[in-house]
């Protein structure tokens, strides 16, 4: 039986990106499980992931669950905002926004900035703390542009504006295994696993 992970989100987008690059390492991704929610104010991807993977952590002690558990924290950074939406990114614009809004009213800060100057990369750092209470760490990035305007209805948050460097369509026109190959959070993953010698 394969090892069995357990995330620290409930974001489906990202629940679905984790069990499918988990299993091509060998690896489970656990049930959803409630746990208390975190103030993400750490001030860092790496911190904010710290967090919450903490709060899941006491959670499966208190359970008497032993098993590794994980936490993401992402985001996009645009080079022409000064790195925004940044850490704030599931909040930018205000949380009662949905994501379409949220899409809209980015596009249109930077709706002056033109094609070769809308220069942006997602960023993702994962803390893992095992049965142990030994803490992991990894990263990854994925440079790319903001198109003009709302390309694709596949993934989740800021995917139809986000056009991968080297690519010709963005995270939403892919299909999952496609964004998989290219994604910030399959690279630190990776970095992830590597630092835990799985
Ligand atoms: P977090 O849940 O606090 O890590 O917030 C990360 C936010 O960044 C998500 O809600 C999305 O808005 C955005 N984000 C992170 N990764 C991706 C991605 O792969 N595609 C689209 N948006 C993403």
């Amino acid at each position: 039986m394969s090892e069995c992970f357990f995330l620290a989100s409930t974001n489906e987008g990202k629940r679905a990106e984790f069990a499918a690059l988990l299993a091509e390492h060998g690896l489970e991704l656990g049930a959803s499980l409630p746990y208390p929610e975190v103030e993400e104010n750490a001030g860092d991807y790496l911190g904010n992931a710290a967090l919450k993977a903490a709060a899941l952590h006491s959670e499966l002690v208190r359970l008497g669950i032993s098993a590794t558990v994980f936490a993401d924290d992402s985001g996009l950074e645009i080079d022409a905002l000064d790195g925004a939406p940044g850490i704030r990114s599931a909040r930018y614009g205000g949380v009662e926004l949905t994501w379409p809004q949220r899409r809209a009213r980015l596009l249109a800060a930077i709706a002056e900035v033109p094609a070769p100057q809308r220069s942006a990369y997602f960023h993702c750092a994962l803390l893992a703390i095992d049965e142990r209470g030994r803490r992991y760490q990894g990263f990854g990035e994925t440079r790319g542009s903001i198109v003009l305007a709302e390309r694709g209805e596949a993934g989740f948050g800021y995917d139809p504006l986000f056009l991968p460097d080297g690519e010709r369509r963005t995270f939403a026109e892919m299909s999952a295994p496609e964004k998989a190959r290219a994604s910030h959070r399959a690279r630190a993953l990776r970095d992830l696993v590597a630092a835990m010698g799985r």
